[in-house]
């Protein structure tokens, strides 16, 4: 039997945010983050008025993790946030990253997780966001030639320096991880995670989970598709990363509409937007995954608190399973290029 059973929930304004810890001897932080690689205009235009909009309502929702990088808008994002931390310090927690590097006369990726650039990187970071050490410092993608080991010694350097809190790694296998982790804790991994990229549920999740270590949801919209409007590819400007993403270019993108149409019909049912059920459901899968969905916007901030608040049961997973079934997306989740630097294991 179908369930459409209205769907528990908690009155945001009542509760206070719940918290998840960012690796076992890590700090407690809220129980979704805020993507700020939107402020730097993947997805479109924003300007530095509605990206401080956007943090001072993620300090009204009890929102306190901020995931950012060096290359978000090259420096973009770091330096909003820090704009934003000078006139109203403290509450967030930062995490950014660093070992991508881009060839400027081909505008090529390539990846450096070399010591020296890994330092100055790090430097440049806490200088455009004016602290002097940031909670989480990630690998973006990984050096694939530099034994990981010698990563962790870097990245241990930094730590008893006082310059991180923590370190983790960007879309890396779960052999990887385990290597890492046998030199020094990993407090999180971050790899595309949400109902239409289900790859992390074939090991990395549950390493994670066995580690100890944070699980770090990015793309837990599906870069936009689980909101009401289905994005139009009309609108995507030049720099919109989804203008050569195959799940985004036809005849994927119709497919994936009719597909995703029933879920989004569903959410209705129960009382809930799809944004908050796509994010209810990344939080079902265990005490250690924290998504954090991007926005430019207080409103769609506020529209992904809600899934915090959502009580998911097992006839609610179970329907949502019938719905969208693992592996139902049309199109890779990258292009080639896209995909250059994420380790695959299956
Ligand atoms: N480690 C990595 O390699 C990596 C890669 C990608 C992303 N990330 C991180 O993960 C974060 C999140 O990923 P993402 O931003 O790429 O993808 P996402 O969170 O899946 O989706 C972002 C898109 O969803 C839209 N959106 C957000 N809330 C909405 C709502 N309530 N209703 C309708 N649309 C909504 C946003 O548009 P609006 O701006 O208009 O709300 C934007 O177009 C990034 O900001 C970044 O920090 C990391």
């Amino acid at each position: 039997m179908r369930c459409r059973m209205a769907i528990p929930r908690v009155d945001l304004q009542k509760e206070i945010m719940q918290q998840r810890q960012l690796g076992k001897a890590g700090p407690r932080v809220s129980a979704i983050g805020l993507g700020c690689w939107n402020f730097a205009g993947p997805y479109g235009p924003t300007s530095e008025q509605e990206s401080h909009e956007t943090l001072a309502a993620a300090r009204d929702l009890g929102i306190d993790l901020l995931d950012t990088a060096n290359v978000y808008g090259m420096g973009v994002s770091e330096t909003v946030i820090g704009n934003y931390l000078r006139k109203h310090p403290g509450h967030f927690r930062i995490a950014t990253k660093a070992g991508i590097r881009v060839d400027r006369s081909t505008g090529a990726r390539f990846f450096d997780n070399s010591p020296d650039h890994l330092r100055s990187e790090l430097e440049a970071s806490l200088s455009r966001l004016g602290v002097d050490h940031v909670d989480l410092f990630y690998i973006h993608r990984r050096e694939a030639d530099r034994p990981i080991e010698e990563v962790v010694d870097t990245l241990g350097r930094f730590k008893r320096e006082g310059k991180i809190g923590g370190f983790g790694f960007s879309e890396i296998s779960p052999a990887s991880l385990k290597a890492a982790h046998a030199v020094a804790p990993v407090a999180a991994v971050q790899s595309e995670y949400s109902l239409w990229t289900r790859q992390p549920d074939l090991g990395l999740v549950q390493a994670c989970k066995e580690l100890g270590v944070a699980f770090v949801a990015f793309c837990p919209l599906g870069r936009g598709i689980f909101g009401q409007q289905a994005p139009d590819p009309a609108t995507f400007g030049d720099q919109d990363f989804r203008k050569s993403n195959p799940r985004f270019t036809e005849p994927n993108l119709s497919r994936n509409i009719a597909a995703i149409s029933p879920f989004k019909d569903y959410a209705r049912d129960i009382g809930a937007t799809p944004v908050a059920l796509a994010i209810a459901w990344l939080l079902a899968r265990g005490p250690h995954v924290i998504p954090i969905p991007g926005t430019r916007s207080a409103s769609h901030l506020t529209d992904c608190a809600n899934g915090v608040s959502l009580k998911l049961t097992p006839a609610h997973l179970a329907e949502i399973e019938r719905i969208l079934p693992a592996g139902f997306a049309h199109g890779g989740r990258y292009s080639g290029t896209q995909a250059i630097g994420v380790e695959s294991y299956c």
